[in-house]
């Protein structure tokens, strides 16, 4: 956080409208100097997420998520801080400032993978054309086989790579662009110390991250040439295990509440040119955690929607072994029929037909795959199923759901429901525990008071609703509040303030304190709001110093006892006051 300076950062918040950004999330509705809408970082119907337009803050009321555009940057695309300022440096056209001489090096790959990235918008560009030329055609009917039309291809951008030798190396080496470079960006190979290009004779699936960058292709052999697919390698700025195709368009789709997770490209593009939402796939490998814990991010729930052939199965119980470990995220199977993927099934079928298909819980479609390779008619085969099914539901945590998968294993096997109970390793005693609440102490009440007048005090400041000689730092009792307020007190934002928290929990606690609501609207309501605050808060203080003297008071010698009845003296009528 140490390359850029208060002055730079202060400037780059200034120059970006965070509601502007936060709009490309959620729709925002404004009332007064706030704009409200659905928090992005949790689940919730009514809006309790607004956004501060003066002190460039928001804040989520509900889950106390809240920061600057730049926390929101980097939690929301998954940036780290010096990724965050330059994406938002980009868009406001501010220079970065000059990197220091230690961070040449990696100023240096920056500057690569700039020039990476730049490369590959021209080759997409390249391809894209390529399509509407001799050297295309082919690719342009293979596409139109398939059944895509010309805005679909626009859409995806999808395109054609020239079975020639090096027609793409040779146009972006005329944009002043190195061989070594573009082989560093999978896009040439070297053989015999000569450069050619990597995709020849393929139809072209440019792969887009969230920030709209591209970050290398898939291409698909037309004929039966081998590999079929043919995918961008690592490179400085891609990582198949890392990435997801189709996430450019899923993360503005998160009022969809899921992603649908495919196999292929192919059943990305057919799925959403029928309507489907939300479709994003995996880049010709077994999904990751990496990959799931970022779908996490987006979205509470996802549907596998492999091929239903046995591989297509067989990977989803992968899957679903990966999504186990991402709490937070459901994952749900989509089981198509006869074998079919997701692009043969959506174009027989329809939207509607997408929409009809049983989205299997977890359990459920594990009961479902347990039963292949048995033979049910036979009490062998039940018994098997039955044994297999009790596995699976020691998983299962949520009651509700144990009690309808039990039900209907009682229905398919005949079994007894207290034998099935005591395969998965339940008792019947094992219901629920009921949690008492215990009164809670009025000492602990009271301090939750002062909290609250601190935070409502810091509120009034960061608001400029109340003037600063009203307050003294030393009103303040935690560590974050006093930091705060002294802060607030020299005048400066509390936007700078919340940016040098780096922990995201102590900044999630000072942003609750900013964000004491509701307050109201007008001067003399402030004011006297903030009058009852400073009166709780001082009088607890006063009130704890009380209980100190009168504790020392008993073992004081006289002199002292005298001095300390003096004080006691003086606080009981500062509380009379
Ligand atoms: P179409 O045959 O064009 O409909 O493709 P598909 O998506 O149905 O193909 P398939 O189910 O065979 O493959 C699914 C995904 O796996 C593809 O989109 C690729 O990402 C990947 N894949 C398939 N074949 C290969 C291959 O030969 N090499 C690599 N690296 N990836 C492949
Ligand atoms: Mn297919």
């Amino acid at each position: 956080m140490a390359r850029f300076s208060d002055a730079f950062l202060d400037e780059l918040r200034s120059r970006v409208s965070l509601e502007e950004i936060v709009s490309e999330y959620v729709p925002l509705k404004q009332k007064g100097r706030r704009f409200w809408g659905c928090c992005p970082f949790h689940n919730e119907k009514t809006p309790s997420f607004s956004v501060d337009s003066e002190s460039q803050l928001y804040y989520c009321f509900g889950c106390h998520k809240g920061g600057t555009v730049i926390n929101f940057v980097m939690e929301l695309e998954r940036m780290d801080f010096q990724e965050a300022v330059k994406y938002l440096a980009e868009r406001a056209h501010m220079e970065l400032p000059e990197a220091g001489p230690r961070e040449k090096s990696t100023f240096n790959s920056a500057q690569e993978r700039e020039r990476i990235y730049e490369a590959n918008v021209i080759a997409a560009r390249y391809f894209h054309s390529m399509l509407w030329t001799d050297e295309g055609s082919e690719a342009l009917s293979y596409l139109y086989k398939r059944g895509l039309n010309d805005s679909d291809i626009r859409r995806f951008g999808l395109g054609a790579s020239p079975r020639g030798r090096d027609g793409l190396i040779r146009h972006l080496q005329e944009q002043g662009f190195e061989a070594p470079l573009l082989k560093k960006a999978g896009l040439a190979v070297e053989r015999d110390g000569r450069f050619a290009d990597m995709f020849r004779g393929r139809v072209i699936f440019p792969i887009i991250n969230a920030q709209g960058k591209v970050l290398g292709f898939g291409g698909r052999a037309m004929g039966d040439a081998q590999p079929k697919y043919l995918n961008t390698p690592d490179t400085p700025v891609f990582n198949k295990r890392q990435g997801l195709y189709a996430l450019n368009f899923a993360k503005k789709e998160r009022d969809v509440g899921h992603m649908v997770l495919v196999e292929g490209y192919m059943d990305t593009v057919s799925l959403r040119k029928y309507g489907v939402r939300g479709v994003v796939a995996t880049l010709g490998t077994a999904l990751t955690q990496e990959q799931a814990r970022l779908i996490k991010r987006y979205v509470p729930e996802v549907w596998i929607s492999y091929d239903g052939d046995s591989a297509g199965q067989k990977a989803a119980l992968r899957a679903l072994e990966i999504f186990d470990e991402i709490d937070g995220l459901t994952a749900r199977v989509i089981d198509y029929p006869g074998g079919q993927d997701p692009d043969d099934f959506v174009r027989a079928q329809g939207l509607a037909g997408f929409e009809r298909l049983k989205r299997y819980d977890a359990a459920e479609y594990r009961m479902l795959r347990a039963a292949d390779d048995l033979d049910l008619t036979n009490q062998d085969g039940m018994t098997q199923y039955a044994l297999r099914c009790c596995e699976i539901l020691k998983k299962v945590k949520n009651p509700v759901e144990m009690e309808n998968h039990l039900r209907r294993l009682v229905q398919q096997t005949g079994y007894d429901r207290e034998i099935l109970l005591r395969q998965i390793g339940i008792s019947q005693a094992s219901a629920p525990k009921t949690y008492e609440r215990r009164p809670r102490p009025a000492k602990a009440e009271r301090a939750d008071d002062v909290c609250l007048a601190e935070r409502v005090l810091l509120t009034l400041l960061s608001e400029g609703a109340i003037p600063p000689e009203t307050v003294r730092e030393e009103d303040f009792s935690t560590d974050v509040h006093r930091r705060a307020a002294k802060w607030l007190l020299e005048g400066k934002q509390a936007a700078a303030f919340v940016e040098t928290i780096e922990d995201a929990e102590e900044r999630s606690a000072a942003m609750q304190s900013l964000n004491y609501a509701p307050l109201p609207p007008d001067h003399e309501g402030r004011m006297n709001l903030a009058q009852t605050s400073l009166r709780t808060i001082r009088q607890s203080r006063l009130r704890a110093r009380m209980a100190e003297i009168e504790n020392e008071i008993k073992t004081a010698d006289p002199a002292r006892k005298a001095e300390l009845y003096t004080q006691m003296q003086a606080i009981m009528e500062a509380l009379e006051d």
